[in-house]
């Protein structure tokens, strides 16, 4: 059960940057695709379905954020992922600020992916 749920969630992680950096693509080349209902609607139904398995997995292991650092750092970057998410497709007034959170946001996807591999707020570093 855990195998799979943590596989559906890895599945799940890989889908939503996948999707994300489609839509960046198309943000880039001002493609009308990012007005599709379908482009909107999907990568809703992704992320809704990523964190379930992300608070299923907490629940089934019997985390608790306060006693694993690498899961409140998780948290907190999940947060800042979306904020730069929001300004990279939406909210930047300018290409170059929709580019920087762009980048922002990779750089804060990998951090996480780092943090959960290695269960520690030092990411990669901790390697
Ligand atoms: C952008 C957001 C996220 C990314 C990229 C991500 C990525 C990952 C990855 C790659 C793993 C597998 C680590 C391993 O191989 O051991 C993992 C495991 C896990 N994630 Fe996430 N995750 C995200 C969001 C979340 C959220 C929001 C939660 C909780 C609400 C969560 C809870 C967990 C838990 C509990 C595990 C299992 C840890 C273990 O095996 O001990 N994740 N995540």
């Amino acid at each position: 059960m855990y195998l799979l749920l943590k596989n559906v969630h890895v599945g799940l992680a890989m889908l939503s940057i996948g999707g994300f950096l489609l839509r960046a693509y198309w943000m880039t080349r001002v493609s009308r695709m990012l007005d599709r209902r379908i482009v909107q609607i999907v990568p809703h139904v992704i992320d809704t379905a990523f964190l379930v398995s992300g608070v299923a997995l907490v629940l089934l292991l019997q985390l608790q954020v306060t006693q694993s650092p690498w899961l409140l750092a998780k948290l907190l970057a999940l947060v800042a992922y979306i904020v730069f998410g929001t300004i990279a497709l939406k909210r930047g007034r300018t290409l170059g600020i929709r580019l920087t959170a762009l980048l922002l946001a990779v750089l804060t996807f990998v951090y996480i992916v780092g943090a959960a591999i290695n269960k520690s707020p030092e990411s990669w570093l901790a390697a």
